[in-house]
């Protein structure tokens, strides 16, 4: 029987919503733990990730994986998607039309898997979840609560990478992650 993460995959792969459809090579949906309690939000696929099919398996995706790590997840552990599924050409930035013809498959992705705590990675992502006025360098570090979900804007990954004097604050964010949701076991407990 098909069930409601075959349908949607299925979508994924059928969608020809705007021109990033064409032209690469895979579709990246996103993956990991469909019932995890903390879920990534990146930008959208690199080369890397255009290539193999999956979210975050390059440099900046490797990055991420010891960010995680830092506060003992592994990926595993949560459920990592992107914006949009598909390539934007040079690398550049989703533009605004990109990510909402995008969006219905992260919301549907978002209901299914019901996450306690979004991990919300840079400026696009910011701007998909809390609003297009946004800015990371502001928002980063505050808690959002939406729906009975926590929120949490941080860097990208790529941001590290490219200026390393914002890891004291992704730290800084990534801690406050992994306290949310140790408070949040505990009150379910
Ligand atoms: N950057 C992103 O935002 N997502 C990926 O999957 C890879 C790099």
């Amino acid at each position: 029987m098909e069930t409601p993460w075959d349908q949607l995959h299925t979508e994924i792969q059928a969608c020809a919503r705007c021109a990033l459809a064409q032209g690469i090579r895979n579709k990246v949906p996103g993956q990991g733990n469909r019932k995890a309690r903390l879920m990534l939000i990146g930008e959208g696929p690199g080369a890397e990730e255009d290539a193999s099919g999956l979210a975050f398996v390059g440099k900046a995706g490797q990055l991420l994986t010891k960010m995680l790590a830092a506060i003992d997840l592994n990926r595993e552990d949560v459920f990592i998607a992107n914006v949009v599924k598909c390539r934007p050409p040079q690398n550049r930035a989703p533009l605004p039309v990109e990510m909402a013809n995008c969006l219905p498959f992260l919301r549907e992705q978002t209901r299914l898997i019901r996450p306690q705590v979004i991990l919300v990675l840079g400026a696009s992502a910011l701007q998909v979840v809390l609003g297009p006025d946004k800015r990371i360098t502001r928002c980063r570090g505050q808690w959002t609560e939406s729906k009975g979900v926590f929120i949490m804007p941080t860097f990208h990954p790529a941001a590290l990478l490219r200026d390393p004097a914002k890891k004291r604050d992704t730290w800084a964010d990534l801690q406050a992650v992994r306290d949310k949701l140790a408070a949040l076991s505990k009150s379910n407990a």
